[in-house]
């Protein structure tokens, strides 16, 4: 579904990623872990076309991707939850769900059947349809994120570190969500810092360091590989 090659990228001369490679295909929870700098954003902005590709490609669905602008890349089926949920936190919840739903043609029919659906995943948000975004709970927050990336009713879901900040009790909770979305069909590209997790529901992931992939492989070998363990894991 997804193909990057050799990619890079600068932000001046500053070389963030570096011959980056990697692949998802149609119905995997993928996950790319790493540090805190080691470029998992970065990479995420090249695909939704955020930010510049300096060499390689990217291609989805088979099609050339590359520096493709973001308003595009959300019509091709590919949708961000970005770090920090960045939701609109004067709006209301029901307002944020319809910017997510922005690159749709108006259509109430099918508009009303996804908002059926999300609020179906995300029952807490139905209850809080007026409520104000950022008088939400962090938790919340976060499922308001997805959900408003669900909206534009992506193939391709990214998320930018969703369990970033919350109680490991609401991480679960969410993760759960995560599953579910994938089991309706979505596939996922999921950035995480916290490995351990990251690869309890992954399918396959890729480690970057210092902007480059230093290893790759099921997240079940992954979990067992003692330089991960050493490196991410916290043990032996
Ligand atoms: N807007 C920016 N301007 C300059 N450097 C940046 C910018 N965003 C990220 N970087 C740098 O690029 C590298 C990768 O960052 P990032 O992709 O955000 O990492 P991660 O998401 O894995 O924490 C880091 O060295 C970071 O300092
Ligand atoms: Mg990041």
């Amino acid at each position: 579904m997804l193909r990057i090659t050799n990619l890079n990228a600068f932000y001046d001369n500053v070389h963030a990623l570096k011959d980056i490679s990697l692949e998802i295909q149609k119905g995997e929870i993928v996950s790319l872990i790493g540090s805190n700098g080691a470029g998992k954003t970065s990479t995420l902005s090249c695909i939704t076309g955020l930010v510049g590709v300096r060499s390689g490609t990217i291609h989805y669905k088979g099609k050339n991707i590359t520096n493709v602008p973001a308003h595009k890349i959300v019509r091709l089926g590919i949708s961000l939850s970005p770090e920090g949920r960045e939701v609109f936190p004067g709006l209301t919840v029901a307002e944020n769900l319809k910017l997510g739903r922005y690159s749709k043609k108006e259509n109430t029919i099918t508009t009303n059947t996804t908002y059926e659906r999300v609020y179906t995943l995300f029952p807490r948000l139905k209850e809080r349809t007026l409520q104000i975004a950022g008088t939400l709970s962090g938790g919340e927050q976060q499922m308001l994120a997805i959900a408003r990336a669900l909206m534009s009713e992506p193939e391709l879901l990214l998320l930018d570190e969703p369990s970033l900040g919350l109680a490991p009790n609401i991480v679960l909770m969410l993760f759960e969500l995560i599953k579910e979305i994938n089991k309706q069909g979505v596939t996922i590209l999921l950035v995480e810092q916290n490995a351990n997790l990251a690869l309890s529901i992954s399918n396959r992931a890729y480690v970057l360091e210092t902007g480059r992939i230093a290893l790759s492989g099921t997240s079940e070998n992954l979990l067992h590989d003692a330089n991960i363990k050493k490196a991410y894991l916290g043990s032996v």
